[in-house]
């Protein structure tokens, strides 16, 4: 027998214990052993609830029960999940958890603390929630050298996103309905500011580097400025708006980035819509793959945590080895990574055209009949950097910029 402990009856950590007790035939039989939760841990009491004899609220009852193999911390946030978890890997226990800020920021560290107990950390529902990504990274995908991750990471945005282009729908009215349906936090910024898929990208980045992407170090902008005419000028384009978190090797560096991005219908990202998450990796032998699924919820998330605890406990006393080291590694800058950008800009194009090309390089115009006063264009591809100075001439004119992804 196996024995675990849930720290978190939240909203995954009930889901952990239903997909346990939903599947536990099964999950027993591939195992080989009965897989048991001896404690809940939570503060709350939950009378009435199957889990209501074995919740704890002292977390002591749990790090110094040596029956405990494996500890599940789905709490979310940095303290006291960080403690709880360095204290069970330290006590020989490995650990499952969904936590991205908690990975994000210590995954390192707490990797090699697992390594040197001789036990695993492993965080598969931190990205994607339930679609397998970071185990087909470490195991099936170990032959290639990943040249570019990219993802649709974050299912609020995405439905967000999706809402805008397809029904016309303002940010504001379709943030209040993705709030009223459940799918968006009252204090939305997590994730319409992109931190979360930027914690998410920085630990597939540093999976892919084996080294320490620090998610301070990765630009990020969220979706708080796109707007009904930028989806018009998306659709006159045959292209949409989509919140992108990429990580691209450029020779020995590699860039990151949170931002929406202008896509064709030709990319492989373009039809992912609604909550859907889906991570696009291209490998320099494999070339192209694509992960799709549910990226958050209760059970989807919990099925990848309930995984991790399969993993964890058919390897007891193995360290599996994932991960990467403390070893930060330093981003390409922002300004030399290349792109071209989608400018919206006030004024008569006619009269701008001739210092614009002169400025922007061999341009695509764009105009929307229902949109007054202005035009768009398409830059040729440039670094960053060398668009912003050029941008500084139009201060007065430009609306926006959006990024276009090849
Ligand atoms: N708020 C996140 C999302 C949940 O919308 O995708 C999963 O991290």
């Amino acid at each position: 027998m196996v024995k675990i402990a849930v720290l978190g009856y939240g909203t995954v950590g009930s889901g952990v214990v239903e997909v346990i007790r939903t599947n536990q035939e099964v999950i027993n039989q591939r195992l080989g052993e009965i897989l048991q939760i001896k404690y809940v841990l939570d503060l709350r009491d939950f009378p009435g609830d199957p889990v209501q004899d074995i919740i704890t609220h002292d977390f002591e009852d749990v790090v110094n029960d040596e029956e405990v193999k494996i500890v599940v911390e789905v709490m979310g946030g940095i303290e006291p999940a960080y403690t709880f978890v360095k204290r069970s890997l330290m006590a020989g226990k490995s650990v499952a958890t969904s936590n991205k800020a908690l990975v994000a920021k210590h995954g390192a560290e707490l990797l090699r603390i697992a390594g040197e107990q001789n036990v695993n950390f492993l965080f598969e529902a931190s990205v994607g929630g339930g679609i397998p990504i970071l185990r087909p990274l470490h195991s099936s995908l170990t032959g290639d050298v990943i040249e570019e991750i990219m993802g649709i990471l974050n299912g609020t945005t995405n439905y967000m996103m999706t809402k805008m282009f397809y029904e016309g729908a303002n940010y504001d009215e379709v943030l209040k309905e993705a709030q009223d349906n459940g799918f968006a936090e009252r204090n939305p910024e997590a994730d319409v500011e992109g931190y979360d898929a930027c914690r998410k990208i920085a630990i597939l980045s540093s999976i892919i580097s084996g080294r320490q992407v620090d998610f301070e170090d990765i630009y990020c902008e969220g979706i708080t400025k796109i707007t009904v005419e930028d989806m018009q000028y998306a659709k006159a384009m045959g292209k949409t708006v989509k919140l992108l978190a990429t990580c691209k090797r450029d020779g020995d560096s590699l860039s990151a980035m949170v931002c929406p991005c202008l896509l064709s219908q030709e990319h492989p990202l373009y039809s992912v819509n609604g909550v859907f998450n889906s991570v696009f990796v291209h490998g320099n032998m494999l070339g192209d793959a694509m992960f799709y699924g549910s990226g958050a919820g209760k059970l989807p998330t919990a099925s990848a945590v309930v995984g991790d605890v399969v993993e964890a406990a058919k390897n007891l006393n193995r360290n599996l080895g994932n991960g990467w080291s403390e070893e930060k590694l330093v981003l390409k800058k922002k300004d030399d990574v290349t792109h071209r950008f989608f400018v919206r800009m006030k004024g008569d194009r006619e009269a701008l055209q001739e210092k614009l090309g002169a400025d922007f390089g061999m341009l695509q115009y764009v105009v929307v009949p229902e949109i007054d006063g202005e035009f768009g264009f398409v830059t040729e591809c440039m670094p960053e950097g060398e668009y912003q100075k050029k941008a500084a001439d139009y201060t007065e004119e430009i609306i926006s910029m959006i990024r276009v992804e090849e």
